[in-house]
């Protein structure tokens, strides 16, 4: 039997473009996206759409139901900076989601889950550099209390209930076709957006601050990739570390520099300055490469030339 996916928060910057893509790979009547509220026309018209609340067990077991739903991508969650400001609120998002959609893998209502956790994941008393797959894991923001909480509550779904949930620690993702809300790698989307329309930014991160990163489409593929892998080769259950690139907004400036020479960029940290400082800067994905065959394709000078030509 082929596979019906149900992907939740579909409307986010992932969301968006894992959608789409799913919809090419596994025909677009096989992929039903959902969110809160309604998406752009091409999510709306290029498939099935429903309005779904991803704290609401009970209304997404109705969608299982409805389209005979195998797999379900949990793409909603609330990120850093915004979890910040709202910290009970991110808690009962990014928990309550995972819960209820472990639950219905558990009760067996679907075969296989995704659910993404990310470099928040860690802490200040981390490694920094080739940050290990197992390490110490203190998280200081919500966000990454709850991705930490989750990827073990994923774990103990599988070990307790042979539940096959798939994970992959995210690093800040950029894209142009839909911004980032409310994280801490945001500044590294906004760059390009600036860069195009006004030849300036102003960046809330200092020039230095290494942070790991990743172009939208290794992203994506990552998260089909592992989905799509055999079950005897995901061998870690709490979530995979995943690297591409690594930068500071120094360096993106200079690279976004070899295409608009007159762009400039300026430095006015607030907030989120102490979150990025808690986060690792280079991730070691070595064990996502062995196990599933994890390989990135963009590095900064390829990224930052899409970029510009699709925002150009
Ligand atoms: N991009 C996220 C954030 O900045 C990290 O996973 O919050």
């Amino acid at each position: 039997m082929s596979d019906t996916i149900l992907i939740i928060g579909a409307c986010g910057q992932i969301g968006t473009e894992l959608t789409q893509k799913l919809r090419d790979v596994y025909g677009k009547e096989n992929v039903i996206a959902s969110d809160i509220r309604e998406g752009s026309e091409e999510m709306m018209t290029s498939g099935p759409f429903e309005i779904l609340d991803a704290t609401d067990k009970p209304g997404i077991l109705k969608i299982v139901q409805k389209y005979k739903v195998t797999q379900v991508y949990l793409m909603a969650a609330m990120l850093s900076a915004t979890g910040e400001k709202f910290p009970h609120k991110a808690w009962e998002l990014n928990m309550t989601s995972l819960l209820g959609v472990l639950d219905l893998a558990k009760e067996k209502h679907i075969k296989q889950v995704y659910w993404p956790s990310s470099i928040a994941s860690f802490g200040p008393t981390s490694p920094k550099i080739n940050t290990p797959q197992q390490t110490v894991m203190e998280p200081t923001t919500v966000y990454g209390i709850s991705k930490l909480a989750g990827e073990h509550w994923c774990n103990y779904y599988h070990e307790k209930y042979g539940v096959d949930v798939r994970s992959i620690r995210y690093p800040g993702i950029i894209s142009w076709k839909t911004k980032p809300g409310g994280g801490t790698t945001d500044y590294a989307v906004d760059i390009y957006f600036q860069a195009t329309e006004k030849k300036t930014y102003e960046c809330f991160l200092t020039e230095n601050t290494r942070l790991p990163m990743m172009y939208m489409q290794d992203a994506v593929n990552a998260t089909i990739q592992i989905m799509q892998a055999d079950v005897a080769d995901i061998k870690t259950r709490t979530s995979y570390n995943l690297a591409a690139i690594s930068f500071t907004p120094k360096e993106i400036a200079a690279a976004i520099r070899k295409y608009i020479p007159e762009f400039e960029i300026s430095y006015k940290e607030d907030f989120r300055q102490a979150i990025a400082d808690s986060w690792p800067q280079v991730i070691d994905d070595s064990k996502a490469r062995e196990d599933w065959g994890w390989a990135h394709k963009f590095d900064l000078d390829l990224m930052t030339k899409d970029m510009l030509e699709n925002l150009g």
